[in-house]
């Protein structure tokens, strides 16, 4: 049976015919639960890739959301180019693989384990890439997940993952405002985790209206976006 980095170089050759891929060059850096991907890295002297790979994933999964996923966060990140903190572009293996720059760091899910602190300018650098995110009309939708933001060895922000974002300028002002909300909510709580700099007072009365909002949403529904109109 093939294994795993096989079909990893062989995608990769697929893609870049050019290039001499060596299948020793592939590691597997991230295994989620039965319906993720699998993530993995291949580095040699001219490529340093994280590569989203579905095509292990059960059939069903692999062509439904596998599918999905990817040609959903291929096409977000072709909107995203040029903004500072999201990796610039991605590349298409294949219907279930996507390629993109490999961030050199760690995770904050990673740096809050094991008791890492960060100073306050990462996370005002990783508010403004939000808010540039959210300038193109794209809500990430899942950076309360620390394992999404990762920290560049060179200590700035990055943001990964993109395959719950979605694009808002069709949404209302109300649904907008509570979408970005969410994202900001993210940025918030990772400060607190990770930050020893006291979170701003006006932030930190946003994070506990978000999160009041967030309890109470799945009883009611969306009419409570309006709540959060003051917190856009
Ligand atoms: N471009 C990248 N550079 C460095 N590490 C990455 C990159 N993409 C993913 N990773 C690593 O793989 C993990 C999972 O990736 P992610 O895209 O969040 O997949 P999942 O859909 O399984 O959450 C991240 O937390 C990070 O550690
Ligand atoms: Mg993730």
């Amino acid at each position: 049976m093939p294994s795993l980095e096989s079909g990893v170089t062989l995608a990769l050759r697929n893609r870049f015919p050019w290039h001499g891929f060596d299948p020793g060059r592939v590691a597997l850096i991230h295994r989620g639960w039965f319906a993720n991907a699998i993530i993995f890295r291949y580095r040699d002297q001219a490529y340093d890739l994280a590569i989203k790979d579905f095509s292990h994933s059960p059939p069903l999964i692999r062509e439904t959301l596998g599918r999905f996923f990817i040609a959903r966060e291929h096409r977000i990140l072709q909107h995203l180019k040029g903004v500072p903190g999201i990796a610039p572009g991605s590349c298409r293996l294949s219907d279930t693989m996507l390629a993109y720059p490999y961030v050199e760091g760690e995770s904050l899910a990673a740096l809050r384990r094991r008791g890492a602190r960060l100073p306050a300018t990462f996370f005002q650098a990783l508010e403004k890439t939000v808010r540039a995110m959210h300038l193109r009309g794209i809500v990430h939708l899942d950076l309360r997940n620390l394992g999404n933001i990762l920290c560049g060895i060179e200590r700035r922000p990055y943001l990964i993952d993109f395959q719950s974002a979605l694009r808002i300028d069709r949404a209302t002002r109300r649904l907008q405002a509570l979408l970005r909300a969410a994202d900001l909510s993210g940025v918030y709580k990772s400060w607190l985790a990770l930050c020893d700099e006291p979170l701003a007072l006006h932030k930190r009365r946003f994070l506990e209206r978000f999160n009041q909002v967030r309890r109470l949403w799945p009883l009611r529904g969306y009419p409570l976006a309006g709540r959060l109109g003051r917190l856009s």
